[in-house]
């Protein structure tokens, strides 16, 4: 049975996911920071699979260091999902706004707990043949106003990602930029503003899926390039 480790799966796109791959029976270890809605994912993908849930936040060195146990105990690892994330301050402001320590901060989730994740698996990821999904955004390569903090802790863990795929050419290194979806995280950005126009996250799971499958060469992607067109017109 596939493993795969799927941080911030309590909801949005990682929950999203999870269920998917739950559904094609591969066995989770999934995290969150709240353990109401982490063990209540749990629990209904038990219905599927296997399932390690370990509250947490994927900042804390002993709570990744409890995700590689995992892991290990679970025998194996073919696919870790980057996807647990921060906005930095909200109300989003402009840069110049933000203080040094709030950007360490987006930095320390969005790209130093990534990296340490995936250097503390990939010795097991390697014996599978095993992908690292890192969740980016259209925010790491474009200059929009307000995000500034959270764009360049998404191009460092695009730099990262792609340096390991130099690094590695026979690993699997990717970073995907999802596009919007509509999740707490995108109303947190957008507060007030009516977000239904965007799509739920599970419509991009399919796409998610796709590259999975198709182990394109490593590189930076949008997810959108792997939807069929069937996907894309649903
Ligand atoms: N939504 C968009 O429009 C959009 C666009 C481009 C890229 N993205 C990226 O897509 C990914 C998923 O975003 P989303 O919109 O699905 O987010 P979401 O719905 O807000 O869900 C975030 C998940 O991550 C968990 N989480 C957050 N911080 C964590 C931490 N420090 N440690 C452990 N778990 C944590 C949350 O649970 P707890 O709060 O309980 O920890 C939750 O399960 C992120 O990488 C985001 O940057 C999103």
């Amino acid at each position: 049975m596939p493993v795969a480790l799927i941080t911030g799966a309590s909801e949005g796109l990682g929950k999203a996911l999870a269920t998917a791959l739950a559904e094609r029976h591969w066995a989770l270890v999934i995290d969150a920071r709240r353990a109401p809605q982490l063990l209540a994912v749990a629990d209904e993908l038990r219905r599927h699979t296997d399932v390690r849930a370990i509250v947490g936040d994927v900042t804390d060195i002993e709570h990744r260091a409890a995700l590689a146990r995992a892991v290990d105990e679970a025998g194996r690892l073919d696919l870790l999902v980057n996807n647990a994330s921060t906005l930095g301050p909200t109300p989003l402001r402009p840069l110049a706004e933000v203080d040094v320590f709030e950007l360490a901060e987006v930095f320390r989730t969005n790209a130093g707990a990534p990296f340490d994740l995936i250097t503390r698996v990939l010795p097991m990821l390697r014996r599978s043949d095993g992908a690292v999904v890192n969740v980016s955004s259209d925010a790491a390569i474009e200059h929009y106003e307000r995000w500034g903090a959270y764009g360049a802790g998404k191009a460092a863990l695009d730099h990262l990602t792609l340096t390991l795929a130099a690094e590695n050419p026979s690993g699997h290194f990717y970073a995907i930029d999802p596009g919007d979806m509509r999740t707490a995280m995108h109303q947190a950005a957008y507060v007030g503003e009516d977000i239904s126009d965007r799509p739920l996250p599970e419509t991009v799971v399919p796409a998610l899926l796709n590259l999975i499958d198709a182990r394109p060469v490593s590189g930076r992607y949008r997810a959108a390039e792997f939807a069929t067109s069937a996907e894309v017109a649903s």
